[in-house]
């Protein structure tokens, strides 16, 4: 992969060197994201952030990372909000903000929706999440987490077991995160669903081409003795009714005391965030908070390393970023 002007709407367009390039990119990122320096690299320069589906993390962390690197953001946010409501096409939608940008982030609820955008568009875009189908940023931060957090215990991401928790036929960080992990050797996978929502047989069977093994449960008890366990939420915008979704919201709690009980003592804990905090659904209990192992919040953050990463390849500056520093001048509380 290239990177310059090239879209990025799928893992699949990445290998392993390409990763390490990203993740080199990366690490060279942390002093601007931790604002101990500036840089204008993107001075004059202007994202194209849409996302036509509620978002936290994504949304911001792409408009904080483009703003790192000194460059404009334009937002939208919801369908009705824009004239996609009054029935313009992805294709009109994606040549008109393509002339108004030099690269575009999208979230959307329809599979294959950011894809049909890209065909209209003159500028790179990136993925931020289209339906059940991928969040490749999501999952190469997700990847980026794992590789730092099992480097901190003297491991590796080969051979390393992973245990994925929750809405696995909905959840597509872990559709994502389940093909990166493919480029890697001998991963052992347990999958812990409900039998409803399972990891879709598409994802399973591209695991076990890859060669890893994979275990697949509807129960956790015995089955978290992993290096990471990847909690996940019900997804309950993708079910065709809320009741439907009530069903399965709480089943696969993780507090303090089953972490003890169940995990190994350095079990690191990761979710893609949100984390569904209602009594009902408590998916990562607010006792795990002081965990050292709870990743999630370092998980978050490196969202805007990834991403500044990303920026920065596609528009072809990553080598630049130094040339066009700048100091901090204001008083930095973290
Ligand atoms: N992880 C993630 O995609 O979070 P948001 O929905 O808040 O963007």
């Amino acid at each position: 992969m290239h990177f310059t002007g090239e879209h990025i709407l799928s893992v699949k367009q990445f290998n392993r060197d390409s990763i390490a390039h990203i993740f080199h990119t990366a690490n060279q990122m942390e002093p601007y994201a931790l604002r101990t320096k500036r840089t204008n690299v993107l001075d004059g320069a202007i994202l194209g952030n849409l996302f036509f589906e509620p978002s936290t993390r994504t949304r911001v962390s792409f408009g904080c990372a483009f703003n790192l690197l000194g460059g404009e953001v334009r937002e939208t946010t919801g369908m009705q909000s824009s004239a996609l409501a009054k029935g313009e096409s992805l294709y009109d939608t994606a040549r008109i903000i393509s002339s108004y940008s030099d690269v575009i982030a999208m979230r959307h609820p329809q599979s294959g929706s950011v894809q049909e955008f890209a065909n209209g568009s003159r500028v790179p875009v990136i993925n931020g999440g289209d339906g059940a189908n991928e969040h490749p940023t999501q999952a190469l931060l997700d990847l980026y987490t794992i590789e730092k957090e099992l480097a901190a215990h003297g491991q590796h991401i080969n051979g390393m077991h992973i245990a994925m928790v929750g809405d696995l036929k909905y959840g597509r960080t872990v559709h994502s995160l389940s093909k990166l992990l493919c480029l890697y050797k001998n991963i052992r996978f347990t999958l812990i669903s409900p039998n409803e929502l399972a990891m879709p047989q598409e994802v399973v069977d591209t695991i076990a081409n890859a060669g890893h093994h994979i275990t697949i449960t509807d129960q956790l008890a015995g089955h978290l003795e992993a290096d990471i366990v990847y909690q996940t939420r019900i997804q309950e915008e993708r079910f065709p009714s809320q009741d439907e979704a009530n069903k399965y919201r709480g089943k696969f709690r993780l507090n303090q005391a089953i972490y003890t009980q169940y995990c190994k003592s350095n079990t690191v804990i990761m979710h893609p965030l949100p984390r569904d905090s209602r009594s009902d659904a408590n998916e990562l209990d607010n006792d795990l908070n002081l965990n050292p192992n709870l990743a999630i919040f370092r998980q978050a953050d490196n969202g805007v390393l990834i991403r500044m990463a990303l920026f920065a390849l596609t528009l072809d500056v990553a080598d630049k970023v130094t040339q066009y520093e700048c100091e901090v001048p204001w008083h930095r509380s973290r």
